[in-house]
């Protein structure tokens, strides 16, 4: 029985540090434990421009402990104004890593997004042309289709049809929740790839509502039935190399979440390595974890892995991890897996 793994430093393909006190609070979570992390634009207001993302990368910077030598991935926000001169300019500068696509009202911040993808076309063939590529957050909005299938229904309705106008573009459907979503990642020949948060690994749908309403599992896109569960730690344990973690932690305190309107968000950054060993050890598939969150991800985005190591361990008994993160703006909820972990990161 493995006890101890060394791998190459992970990185996460899809984080929220928000800005200011939280994410001076969030960030020596993930950059404790992850190389370099793909930062999602949706402040208020959003990363819209280059201007934007260069400010908002040096205020992360300033923020990484010291000593660190964490990296920050920055994505601009799509919007029907988005020029893609500018988007071409962050990228061929270096400083961004990707473009991130919210259907505007789909989820936290995302009220300046993409109303109509049509008005997107231009920026969307010029990143297809410069090998940029788009995150997606793959949940339509309309009122009358059923929140557990807004994925799919976004497969059918927008994802599909816009890869098919637009070949050549590269393109990340972020936390994947869904079997339709696994299969329609496996099925394309080429240029997609899915994250997968942590969370949805390990919780399903019963999850929100057992015993009573719980607010820390509610995030979006909402986690699904338990086949889609199984499909998705099938799809990360598979070593499929279109397939990485991105774990979407997103911390809102605790008065945001725990409200007659509570904001959908996990915040997972601190054990989300030892919930992840705990997956892989159940799956029998601990030889496939470095591929899901250190090597799959790096390939895809063209980056080298990391030359660091990290080592995780597994105790004989269960491991505690703080269950709140103290913030100047409050409490945050740390991810609650529910089950005993054995592992942690050494
Ligand atoms: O649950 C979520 N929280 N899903 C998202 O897409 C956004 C995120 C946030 O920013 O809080
Ligand atoms: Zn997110």
């Amino acid at each position: 029985m493995t006890s101890e793994l060394t791998i190459k430093k992970p990185d996460d393909w899809h984080v929220h540090f928000r800005d200011g006190a939280m994410m001076q609070a969030v960030l020596p979570d993930t950059s404790a434990h992850f190389g370099r992390a793909l930062v999602m634009p949706n402040l208020v207001p959003p990363v819209v421009t280059m201007k934007d993302a260069e400010a908002y990368r040096q205020r992360i910077t300033a923020s990484i402990p010291k000593g660190s030598s964490f990296k920050p991935l920055m994505t601009l926000y799509l919007t029907q104004d988005t020029d893609p001169d500018d988007v071409a300019a962050a990228f061929s500068a270096g400083l961004i890593t990707a473009v991130k696509l919210y259907p505007a009202g789909a989820t936290t911040n995302s009220d300046s997004g993409v109303r109509d993808v049509s008005k997107v076309t231009a920026v969307l063939e010029r990143m297809a042309e410069i090998g940029l590529p788009l995150c997606v957050h793959g949940e339509v909005t309309d009122a009358d289709v059923d929140i557990f299938d807004r994925e799919a229904v976004f497969i059918d309705k927008v994802l599909d049809p816009l890869r098919q106008r637009t070949p050549g573009l590269r393109v990340i459907m972020e936390h994947v929740t869904t079997e339709d979503g696994v299969k329609y990642v496996q099925s394309a020949a080429k240029d997609l790839a899915a994250t997968i948060t942590t969370h949805h690994l390990m919780i399903n749908r019963n999850h929100i509502f057992q015993g009573g309403i719980r607010p820390h599992y509610y995030c979006l896109p909402i986690a699904k039935r338990e086949k889609h569960r199984l499909a998705l730690r099938q799809a990360a344990v598979s070593g499929d190399s279109r397939f990485f973690l991105g774990t979407d932690s997103a911390p809102h305190v605790d008065g945001a979440k725990e409200s007659a309107c509570g904001c959908a968000g996990v915040y997972n950054a601190p054990n989300t390595l030892a919930c992840l060993a705990h997956v892989f050890e159940e799956e029998g598939a601990l030889d496939k974890l470095e591929a899901f969150v250190s090597l799959n991800g790096a390939s895809y985005y063209g980056l080298s892995v990391s030359e660091e190591m990290i080592t995780l361990k597994k105790q004989p008994t269960p491991v505690t991890t703080d269950a709140k993160l103290s913030t100047a703006e409050g409490e945050v909820t740390v991810f609650n897996p529910m089950c005993d972990v054995h592992w942690c990161v050494v």
